[in-house]
């Protein structure tokens, strides 16, 4: 088959983009493609149909209020009949499986060895919650050896939160590209469609498929109105069109399953746009760190980088948290992370270098996850060193990038999660080599 292919987009591997954290952004890839005072005017400039994609209810307050109109080559409705496509290991969580209280870890998850693209690449690792609810959380992880070619994905049961690992993602959107880097991360609305490419010919990280309301910069209290990530740092893209006659394929994760569309042209053909439901990526480095001068370790709120709320006040749907480089201050105090147990679940990876907490173990690609209420802390290791460490002096924890995905209700790992070879089975044993101190004629 014939196809023809043109694009306005540049090859440089630097797309553009513009600044802010939900904002009301504007962007035309042909001037004068973005009509001018209306948004559905009797015919669109350059004969383009408009479309609007809403990312909240219509009548949502106006400062959680979330749409963007697209003015594209042909609608989104545009496609062949969906059909259910097979994939092993992009699948929810099942009920039918016990989940253990069990501390759980994972050893790093494998590049393939057969080609796979970033939608096959991808392994569930756990969830909560429902996308027919609208609450909760996937977790996945992926790892890629190709681009997608002729491929478009997207997510109607939630918004996408990749963390990449190792290799870069171009993620060509129906909004624009972004680039995003290890230590960089991206977020794409609900239902946005997108290409992932891979600039270094593979890739690997992890993925909160959000089923709640999107994420938000957090509430800064007395912290002040600067602080944590800033939304200057935030950039999201400009737009930048395909006009691209190809036979090729839609993915849709819809109610927990994949389904796949013939298409017959590239979707990525948004020739302008304006709104403020869009994709963004942010730089983690860029984190602005806060924690004690004076003694004890704040709770780890602290390093919150991106907030799904949920229907209470105060409680998350899911949380985005990291531990970046930090000076540790703290004197006459115990400075890693301390013993404890939570009501909200937490599933951590490790991006780059290592997590002060554990001395051993747990390793850049791999993962972990402690329930609500399964204790879990420092190993023995790290306790006996910051137990003796001179706190008079401040210390830097350097060459790291950890982070967690914090969410309200239990994780329910997938059935391939816990049958996993990657399970590390002895991973409760971190903690069995801490000793009795007690001494009760020693206070
Ligand atoms: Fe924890």
């Amino acid at each position: 088959m014939q196809t023809s292919r043109t694009e306005n987009v540049a090859a440089a591997p630097e797309p553009a983009y513009q600044t802010g954290f939900g904002s009301e952004f504007a962007s035309e890839a042909l001037p004068g493609a973005l009509p001018a005072g209306r948004n559905s005017p009797q015919r669109c400039p350059y004969g383009l149909y408009n479309e609007q994609l809403s990312g909240s209810a219509f009548t949502a307050p106006r400062h959680a209020n979330r749409r963007t109109w697209l003015y594209r080559i042909r609608p989104a409705a545009v496609h062949g009949p969906f059909a259910p496509l097979a994939h092993a290991a992009f699948a929810p969580a099942s009920d039918d499986v016990p989940v253990p209280p069990s501390q759980l870890r994972w050893d790093p998850l494998p590049l393939p060895e057969a080609p796979a693209d970033f939608v096959d690449g991808l392994v569930s690792y756990g969830g909560n919650g429902s996308p027919q609810l609208q609450t909760g959380c996937g977790i996945h992880l992926y790892a890629a050896n190709r681009s997608m070619r002729d491929r478009y994905f997207y997510d109607a049961d939630g918004e996408l939160l990749i963390v990449p690992q190792q290799g870069r993602l171009l993620l060509a959107t129906e909004l624009g590209r972004l680039l995003v880097e290890p230590q960089q991360v991206a977020v794409i609305p609900r239902g946005l469609r997108l290409r992932v490419e891979l600039p270094d010919g593979s890739a690997r990280g992890y993925v909160c498929e959000n089923f709640g309301v999107p994420f938000k910069l957090p509430d800064l209290g007395p912290i002040g109105s600067n602080g944590l990530a800033n939304p200057r740092d935030f950039q999201a893209p400009v737009a930048a069109y395909e006009d691209r006659e190809a036979p090729g394929e839609l993915v849709a994760k819809f109610l927990g399953r994949l389904w796949a569309a013939p298409l017959a042209h590239s979707p990525l053909d948004v020739v302008a746009w304006h709104g403020n439901d869009v994709p963004y990526r942010y730089d983690l480095r860029r984190f602005n760190t806060i924690g004690s001068i004076s003694y004890d370790h704040p709770d780890p709120s602290i390093f919150l980088v991106l907030h799904s709320a949920s229907d209470t006040a105060g409680v998350s749907n899911v949380d985005f948290v990291i531990f970046p480089p930090r000076w540790l201050a703290g004197e006459n105090t115990f400075r890693p992370p301390w013993f404890h147990r939570n009501i909200a679940s937490e599933f951590m990876g490790l991006i780059h270098g290592a997590y002060d907490a554990k001395a051993a173990g747990f390793l850049p690609g791999g993962a972990s996850l402690h329930n609500c209420m399964s204790g879990h802390g420092p190993d023995g290791r790290s306790f006996e060193r910051a137990s003796h460490a001179d706190t008079t002096k401040p210390e830097r924890v350097a060459d790291t990038m950890a982070f967690m995905f914090e969410t309200r209700t239990i994780i329910r790992p997938t059935r391939q999660a816990l049958e996993s070879p990657l399970l590390q089975r002895d991973y409760w044993r971190c903690w069995q080599d801490l000793k009795k101190n007690f001494d009760p004629s020693r206070p």
